[in-house]
């Protein structure tokens, strides 16, 4: 008879209210009260058993898609900000399709071409960051992550409505960061369908941008809005304009706050560890942020940046910025000791696999020596998740992160502001520091 793990008995809408407010602790009592698998009861969802163990997430990653599907979890927190037809919420033979379409431009050789972007962009941003006064570097590489995800949306056409678009997101965005508004996303909005009216707002803007497109064909474009316009399925159908504009917000939500979280987690990791910055440092500087010449392209300069690859995993071991990766269910399935009954939510917790001791040892201290020359298992250290829905960016990112770093550390010296601590707390799903790591930067 299929039973679940235990886990805390308290009432749903308690256990609600500390994994949206409290998630840090509450994990943290979780872990050492159940250990490795625990049940948690939240609002409007079925019963969520997490587990930490490299074994389960192996067979939770590596199963049979059809039975663990990502799609139908996600929706419980996704749908209402991203749409129906998003990649995140799809499963089976529509995901895969999807997923193949849009690979392309976050890999490889196209992937590549960004970088000349990226380090513009960069080094744009960094000419107007403030010298002695006290700045939030989060909010900093919000705005250069947006500038790179949306130049590579939409292309480099920049006309009124992508400015207003812009403008209106990062409103958006920190609209429906807060705590208390993913509580009332996760709760109230999927029972009474309130549509947004920046959303709305939004979304006008990305149907005026997709008919235009539309109109543009002949002439010849390479961004990822014009693919999608041109994408036809075995059939020869074109996607429609609400699959295009679900897809766009996707991208455009999942490429941005994440990379712009996981660089100001990096930055003040960094910034604690004198040392490990200086090396960091070293060998950032003949990144030079131009084009072909003497020291290689920037592809090939980025290339060679490993221990800021390492400062990067252990940022992300310590600091992951998605604390679990989802999948619903669909049939009764052994996991690890448990028999767990069809229609639940299983979920590899990215945040304690991160720090359990006999796989991390000393987990809290920040060591980026433990992955120099390191092959790491998929299923001890996932930031990215895993298995057939393995984060589609996470190239793109990782080639991002590294090219942003490169140009601020060796551009500018920073410091943290003493009269702010830092800590972990909620911004919608992602885990994201306090006060977004206030900094200043020292006069030259
Ligand atoms: C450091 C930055 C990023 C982190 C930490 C991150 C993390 C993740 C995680 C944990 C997942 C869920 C995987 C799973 O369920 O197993 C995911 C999925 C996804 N990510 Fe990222 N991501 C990042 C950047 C990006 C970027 C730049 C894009 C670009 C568009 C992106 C697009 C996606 C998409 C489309 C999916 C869904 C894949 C699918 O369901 O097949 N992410 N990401």
């Amino acid at each position: 008879m299929p039973e679940l793990p235990p886990g805390p008995r308290a009432p749903r809408l308690f256990q609600m209210f500390q994994w949206i407010f409290r998630p840090v602790p509450f994990l943290r009592t979780c872990d050492e009260t159940y250990g490795d698998a625990f049940t948690l009861h939240l609002i409007g969802a079925p019963p969520v058993v997490f587990f930490s163990n490299p074994a389960a997430i192996k067979q939770i990653f590596s199963g049979n898609p059809e039975h663990l599907r990502a799609g139908q979890a996600n929706r419980v927190s996704l749908e209402h900000v991203l749409g129906p037809n998003s990649i995140l919420l799809l499963d089976g033979a529509r995901h895969k399709r999807e997923r193949k379409l849009l690979m392309p431009p976050f890999h490889g050789e196209r992937m590549r071409l960004y970088g000349e972007l990226m380090t513009g962009i960069t080094d744009r941003s960094i000419d107007s960051w403030p010298v002695e006064t006290s700045f939030s570097v989060h909010s900093r590489m919000q705005q250069i992550t947006l500038e790179i995800i949306l130049r590579a949306v939409f292309g480099v056409d920049d006309g009124p409505s992508l400015h207003d678009l812009r403008a209106r997101l990062i409103r958006w965005l920190n609209s429906i960061a807060g705590p208390l508004e993913t509580w009332i996303g996760l709760t109230l909005r999927r029972y009474i369908p309130l549509r947004d009216p920046l959303l709305r707002r939004i979304d006008r803007l990305l149907y005026d941008q997709i008919a235009r497109c539309r109109e543009s064909q002949r002439r010849k474009r390479t961004d990822i809005l014009a693919m999608l316009v041109a994408a036809r399925d075995e059939d020869g159908r074109p996607m429609s304009d609400e699959e295009i504009r679900d897809e766009i917000i996707t991208m455009l939500v999942a490429g941005h706050e994440t990379t712009a979280t996981s660089l100001a987690w990096v930055i003040y990791r960094l910034l604690r560890n004198p040392q490990v910055l200086a090396r960091v440092r070293a060998e950032v500087e003949p990144v030079t942020g131009e084009g072909p010449q003497a020291s290689g392209t920037i592809a090939e300069q980025v290339a060679g940046l490993s221990y800021l690859d390492s400062v990067i995993k252990e940022t992300a071991r310590l600091n992951p910025v998605l604390p679990i990766a989802a999948r619903h269910l669909g049939k009764d399935m052994r996991i690890g000791n448990h028999e767990l009954p069809a229609g639940i939510i299983v979920v590899p917790c990215i945040y304690l696999t991160h720090r359990r001791p006999e796989l991390w040892p000393e987990p809290e201290a920040f060591n980026p020596g433990r992955f120099v020359g390191r092959r790491i298992d998929p299923y001890t250290f996932f930031p990215f998740g895993g298995g057939v829905r393995y984060c589609l960016g996470a190239a793109f990112a990782s080639y991002e992160m590294k090219i942003v770093l490169a140009r601020v550390l060796s551009r500018v010296a920073l410091r943290l502001d003493p009269r702010h601590t830092v800590r972990v707390v909620r911004r919608g799903i992602t885990f994201a520091p306090s006060g977004g790591v206030r900094v200043i930067r020292e006069a030259e």
